[in-house]
């Protein structure tokens, strides 16, 4: 090589390095970094060079784990790769792995995460026979509780999220990680909780109606049911309203994005091609 093009391809190298911020990915439920591959490489592919973090911590059957030990060990992760790229970093969790990156934001108050996008992920929790089912096959959403809803039930992320749109009382009492993250119930991490999405500069929301097994699908967008089964819009919901954890204030300042796409299952979001160059590509920079 001579001495021009050696100088010519250093600063092409230096300039794919930094055009475009690493992704770091969290995979769903009873899979691991291998089902994420699509995305992955449909990243590198439209912006060569981006550096792609895809974790394959508890995948399979440990992603049953408690919410909060995964958390953690996310959060362990997610420190280092902050520490190699203070300039920030892009933050993608798919299903359940959307809900654990929104808490790894929150229990890490110097994230150096820019945006923040979670991929049909039950953010205001999960009450649905359907999704039930791949899991626990004779357990039905009606009693479910009683299980979740006991010391024990909180040893697995479903029941850590369950949240019982008729037995609410339940749900405060033993839930000991929804509640929490989403600042229903007040503790002495509560401001945190909310300061920390707040240096987001981006949160982007992405679900769909006919995904089949987030229930309700607006829960993907903070929406829930009430205690009549009818689904609440993020927007008119306490945690909206009272700003419980910023969403208001990001949705004030432009940095909420809540994106709806119709005609994806649930099994599709991160595999489809077409959700990932609408939806996902234009908020990696
Ligand atoms: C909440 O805050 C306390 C005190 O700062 C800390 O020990 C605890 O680990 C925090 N819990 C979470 C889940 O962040
Ligand atoms: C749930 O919301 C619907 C529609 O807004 C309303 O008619 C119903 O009374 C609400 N139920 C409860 C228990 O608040």
């Amino acid at each position: 090589m001579s001495k021009s093009v050696l100088v010519l391809f250093i600063v092409l190298s230096l300039g794919f390095a930094s055009a475009f911020k690493p992704v770091v990915i969290i995979h769903g439920i009873l899979t691991g970094a291998e089902s994420m591959v699509i995305i992955h490489e449909e990243i590198q592919r439209y912006h060569p060079g981006t550096l792609v973090y895809n974790t394959d911590r508890y995948a399979g059957w440990s992603s049953l784990e408690n919410a909060w030990h995964q958390v953690f060990e996310f959060q362990n992760d997610l420190q280092q790769i902050c520490k190699d790229h203070p300039d920030g970093v892009i933050l993608l969790g798919y299903s359940q792995g959307g809900l654990m990156a929104r808490a790894v934001l929150q229990i890490y108050p110097d994230h150096c995460v820019k945006k923040f996008i979670s991929l049909s992920s039950p953010q205001a929790g999960q009450y649905g026979t359907d999704f039930l089912h791949l899991i626990f096959p004779s357990l039905m959403a009606k009693t479910a509780y009683q299980l979740f809803y006991t010391y024990v039930g909180q040893h697995t992320s479903v029941g850590n999220y369950w949240n019982d749109p008729h037995h609410q009382d339940l749900f405060e009492q033993f839930s000991i990680f929804l509640p929490y993250i989403n600042n229903d119930l007040p503790s002495t991490n509560s401001s945190q909780f909310r300061d920390t999405l707040l240096k987001l500069d981006q949160i982007i929301l992405i679900g769909g109606p006919d995904d089949g097994v987030i229930t309700p699908w607006e829960s993907s967008h903070f929406g829930y049911y009430n205690g009549t089964d009818d689904v609440i819009p993020c927007k008119q919901r306490k945690i909206y309203l009272e700003d419980r954890i910023g969403l208001k204030t990001l949705d004030e300042d432009g940095r909420l994005k809540l994106i709806t796409m119709a005609g994806v299952k649930h099994f599709d979001w991160h595999l489809n091609v077409d959700v990932i160059r609408k939806v996902i590509l234009p908020y990696l920079d």
